[in-house]
């Protein structure tokens, strides 16, 4: 049985990177396996959260995901929190990941910056987490955008070696990643080297899914450039990041290929590429956008989701973490 899971964190500003690189994806999944789409609100707070903000973020993932498609009644939506053996299987990951393998986490190198002694113990831990959040349910495929590839592989690890050291093979499956789509790694709008995100200072970095069309048409018209005109060809990409960005997006948004989107927009400027990207990016978005804001306004509707989706997640997770519990020989009287 092939089962999905993926996660998305409850930490403000869900851009369009969030959404071509992954909720987009599991709409187009949903049809083929079972699938459990989590809003990871324990992994929100390894960096600090205004609790009366975190509950809104919260509420906007779970929006965002219902609003693009996601079928709440045949999968599973939910928040990590309120199924407590995420944390149970964490904590027993933490004894079982080495800290040679946490020491190789990009993102936590990047996330905590310069000043690592004052990350909390949290963020260095966070893709032990990320394991037990997949392991928990057996979940065989991970549909991520690429920034995740890293920490799927520990998760791999994480499950051979438990699966090695208690002498129980095959017991916890080893998690495929899923990156696939022409927008893996959608980059900000302001520098086409750093990947959109959510934490970037600027607003204008980033295409939310709450900023209105024309917010949206200002952002890609502010949207860093250079003096050029469009290629001909792919090659005619290399070193201009921006560009290829905006291309990328263009494809993605309008299901074709970015050799496609190239030979349409061969020898344009910039100005005219933007009005197009622009027009198709609202066109794209606004209707899912006016979902969102539709579900936003009845907050009942989305919190009985997020605890039907809780209830049933926990009803698959209680028999394995008790199974978890006994192999690893916790006394339960
Ligand atoms: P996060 O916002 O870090 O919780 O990420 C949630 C999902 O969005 C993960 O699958 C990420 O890989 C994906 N994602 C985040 N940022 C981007 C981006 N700039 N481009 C593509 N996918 C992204
Ligand atoms: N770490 C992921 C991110 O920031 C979010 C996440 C948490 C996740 N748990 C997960 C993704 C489990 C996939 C599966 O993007």
């Amino acid at each position: 049985m092939s089962r999905i899971f993926s996660g998305i964190q409850s930490t403000g500003n869900l851009h369009l990177g969030n959404y071509l690189g992954a909720v987009r994806n599991w709409v187009q999944l949903q049809h083929d396996y079972e699938c459990l789409f989590c809003v990871v609100d324990m992994h929100a707070i390894t960096v600090w959260q205004d609790p009366a903000a975190l509950k809104a973020s919260t509420r906007e993932v779970a929006a965002a995901m219902i609003a693009s498609g996601v079928d709440a009644k045949k999968h599973i939506i939910f928040n990590q929190s309120q199924v407590p053996a995420h944390a149970e299987l964490a904590w027993i990951f933490n004894c079982v990941a080495r800290l040679g393998w946490l020491n190789r986490m990009t993102q936590f190198k990047d996330k905590a910056g310069k000043n690592r002694e004052n990350a909390s113990v949290g963020l260095y831990a966070y893709p032990n987490l990320m394991a037990a959040d997949i392991l928990l349910y057996k979940a065989t495929h991970v549909p991520v955008g690429e920034d995740q590839k890293q920490h799927l592989e520990l998760a791999r690890d994480i499950a051979q070696k438990f699966n090695n050291d208690y002498g129980v093979e095959d017991f916890f499956p080893l998690p495929e990643p899923m990156i696939f789509g022409t927008a893996t790694r959608v980059m900000s709008l302001k520098d086409g080297t750093k990947k959109m995100s959510k934490s970037d200072p600027s607003d204008l970095s980033r295409i939310t899914m709450t900023d209105d069309a024309d917010t949206i048409a200002k952002k890609i018209r502010k949207a860093k450039t250079d003096p050029e005109p469009l290629p001909d060809n792919a090659k005619g990409l290399e070193g201009r990041p921006e560009a290829a960005n905006l291309l990328g997006i263009y494809a993605a948004l309008s299901d074709t290929t970015l050799d496609e989107t190239i030979a349409k927009f061969a020898g344009e400027g910039f100005g005219t590429f933007k009005q197009h990207l622009a027009d198709l990016a609202v066109a794209k978005l606004d209707p899912i956008q006016g979902e969102m804001r539709r579900l936003m306004a009845d907050i009942g509707h989305v919190d009985a989701v997020l605890k039907d989706g809780a209830e049933r997640a926990r009803a698959m997770a209680e028999p394995i973490i008790a199974e978890i519990k006994e192999t690893v020989g916790f006394l339960n009287v």
